[in-house]
């Protein structure tokens, strides 16, 4: 739950310009220039319209800086008394001329940065698909998600903004100085008073601002939080009576999200209009000196004069904004950084390149000292070995926690085994086509998981084109078809919910059905009938009892009395096989699995 809060990165001005002095949370990356260098490689084959861009960014830096000097002009030849029509043209066609290239470079900007977001957001989800399950042991959904959507979204409105408002702000401010230099060192030097000020004055407020704003984030994240587990865990809130409890701590939590979010406002809004101030103060600086200057004749041109309030005024904002532009950029690169992780994962092992076909399977299975961990350094199975022949039926009993579901997950291959083989048909699982494999299973998992489509559709899901007559026939089997046909459109009736909306028994029957459709040779059934009443289960054992009929299946159950007629009863404890052989061998036997019979059937 909390992950998504607290990754989820602050939320970015889209427009690119940013507003001075905001202390937004800067996430520093990890290795700038490294991802820097990564984004530039995915700019390839985009790299002409790239300089394009650089181009335009040159065009409208020196539009900035023309235009003054031309209205500059404009005033001496009026103070002079000459025509100033062709000039007056020359800077209306300029301005025009800056609209166009402006447009321009932003349309090309959004078209390449798009398509290079588009790239990578086609990468990463093809590669999200071939991640092997261990990686998503170690990362949230919460977290992933915000990967996927939040990090490629900054990097895409960012970097695309970003990239051009620093080229162009690098242009201007290079251009003017030179410009101001040349036409008067000591305007020059009254305009980088105001700059130097202005910086240091941002420096101050952004050092109160940047830590405020962490705090609102903080807060922001707490009270989100609080949202989400209140809504999400309402019935038990109900439950336990606990409204009014979580009512006072919302109220306390909303409270103080309210005061740090005033102080983090005040103290940003101090910015701008100091700001303001000195930048006025600069402008009567160049005024009045200026104004001397030419008085005494030290300033030749009375232009000059109106050109440096505008270059003043051009001059600042640059030095202020790149600040921003930088921190955004920053926070982006880090976002880069988080996706290229994804990237950089090593994908599920392909298949070997000599790898065996498996059109058809007798269903004989063998684990060999089996032994298996999710994490290095905790052995969930230990040293597993067992021989089950073609068409037995096989029911692994055991302790929550056991490693029942985790045995499943091996022979499956979403996991592979630390040391050991298991084999099927006397070859080694990791010689078959990984896509053959996971066909030859048909399985129903203890996670039921539906989709928000049709209960058609679910049952279906994995059997491309199968007809509504076998869809039926294997929610029959499965003993869903009752429940079904009570739907409001029966087998059309869309799952809205991705399955929320049904009972879990009913979860349950719908994936039995998907797993009688497949009709695959090996069937495992994890659980299916722990959330059932007993006339369901009697149904749900007989509709298992037919499709594990001649063929090699393993069921996982809690109620002892479902697998009671399996031909190979396994008892796993602490992941090692304590027990194993049929129901009346393990009886005779008298031990923990006859014990737990007992307690059960009484
Ligand atoms: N993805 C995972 N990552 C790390 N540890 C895991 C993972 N899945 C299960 N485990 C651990 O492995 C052990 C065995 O889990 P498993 O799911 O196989 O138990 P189980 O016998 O199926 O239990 P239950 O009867 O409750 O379904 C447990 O201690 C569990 O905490
Ligand atoms: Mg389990």
């Amino acid at each position: 739950m909390a992950d998504t809060r607290t990754t989820a990165t602050p939320p970015q001005n889209l427009s690119g310009i940013s507003r001075p002095g905001r202390g937004m949370q800067v996430v520093k990356p990890k290795n700038l220039k490294g991802t820097l260098k990564r984004l530039w490689d995915l700019t390839t084959g985009k790299r002409k319209g790239l300089g394009l861009v650089l181009l335009f960014s040159a065009f409208s830096s020196a539009t900035a800086i023309i235009s003054p000097r031309l209205t500059g002009s404009i005033i001496t030849h009026i103070s002079e008394g000459d025509t100033i029509t062709t000039l007056l043209l020359l800077l209306a066609g300029l301005y025009v001329c800056d609209w166009f290239v402006k447009f321009m470079q932003q349309f090309l900007m959004a078209a390449i940065g798009q398509r290079i977001i588009n790239h990578i957001r086609q990468e990463l989800f093809g590669k999200i698909k071939n991640l092997p399950l261990r990686f998503f042991d170690k990362h949230q959904h919460g977290e992933l998600m915000s990967r996927l959507t939040n990090d490629v979204d900054n990097i895409s409105t960012t970097i695309s903004s970003s990239i051009t408002l620093l080229m162009t702000y690098s242009f201007t401010i290079v251009g003017i100085f030179t410009m101001m230099v040349m036409l008067s060192p000591i305007l020059t030097l009254v305009t980088l008073c105001s700059v130097f000020m202005i910086f240091v004055l941002t420096k101050v407020v952004t050092k109160h601002t940047r830590k405020l704003f962490r705090e609102q984030q903080k807060n922001l994240g707490i009270l989100n939080g609080q949202i989400e587990e209140g809504i999400s865990g309402l019935t038990v809130v109900k439950a336990f009576g606990r409204e009014k409890q979580m009512e006072e701590d919302f109220d306390r939590k909303n409270e103080n999200l309210t005061k740090t979010a005033i102080r983090a406002l005040i103290w940003s809004g101090y910015l701008m209009p100091l700001m303001n101030v000195i930048n006025n103060i600069c402008y009567l600086a160049i005024a009045v000196i200026s104004g001397l200057l030419y008085i005494n004749g030290n300033l030749s041109d009375i232009g000059l004069i109106s050109t440096f309030l505008l270059y003043s005024r051009q001059f600042t904002r640059p030095f202020v904004e790149i600040a921003n532009v930088y921190n955004n950029l920053q926070t982006a690169v880090a976002g880069a950084e988080r996706v290229f992780e994804i990237m950089d994962q090593e994908p599920e092992p392909v298949d070997k390149p000599d790898a065996k076909e498996l059109t058809n399977t007798r269903g004989e299975v063998e684990f060999r000292n089996v032994s298996f961990g999710y994490d290095t350094g905790k052995t969930i199975l230990k040293d597993i070995s067992l021989k089950i022949p073609a068409g037995k039926k096989v029911a692994i009993v055991g302790p929550t926690g056991s490693g029942k579901t985790t045995i499943i997950n091996l022979l499956t291959r979403f996991y592979d085994v630390t040391s050991g083989s298991i084999y099927l048909d006397g070859t080694d699982l990791r010689d078959y086509r990984m896509g053959d494999l996971r066909n030859v299973f048909g399985v129903v998992l203890q996670d039921t998981a539906l989709f928000a489509e049709s209960v058609k559709d679910n049952i279906a899901y994995g059997k491309e084109g199968a007809t509504l007559d076998s869809i039926k026939e294997a929610a029959r089997a499965a003993g869903a078809d009752a429940f079904i046909e009570r739907l409001p459109n029966g087998y059309d009736t869309v799952l809205e919910q991705g399955g929320m909306e049904l009972s879990q028994g009913e979860r349950q029957l719908l994936t039995i059905a998907r797993a009688v459709l497949s009709n695959a040779p090996i069937m495992i059934l994890d659980e299916a009938t722990s959330s059932v009443d007993t006339v369901t289960e009697q149904k749900i054992r007989n509709a298992m009892l037919k499709i594990c009929e001649n063929r090699t299946s393993f069921i996982i159950a809690h109620r002892l009395s479902t697998i009671r007629d399996s031909d190979i009863i396994i008892l796993i404890e602490n992941g090692r096989i304590a027990e194993k052989g049929s129901h009346d061998e393990l009886i005779t036997l008298n031990g923990k699995y006859a014990e737990m019979y007992r307690t059960q059937v009484g």
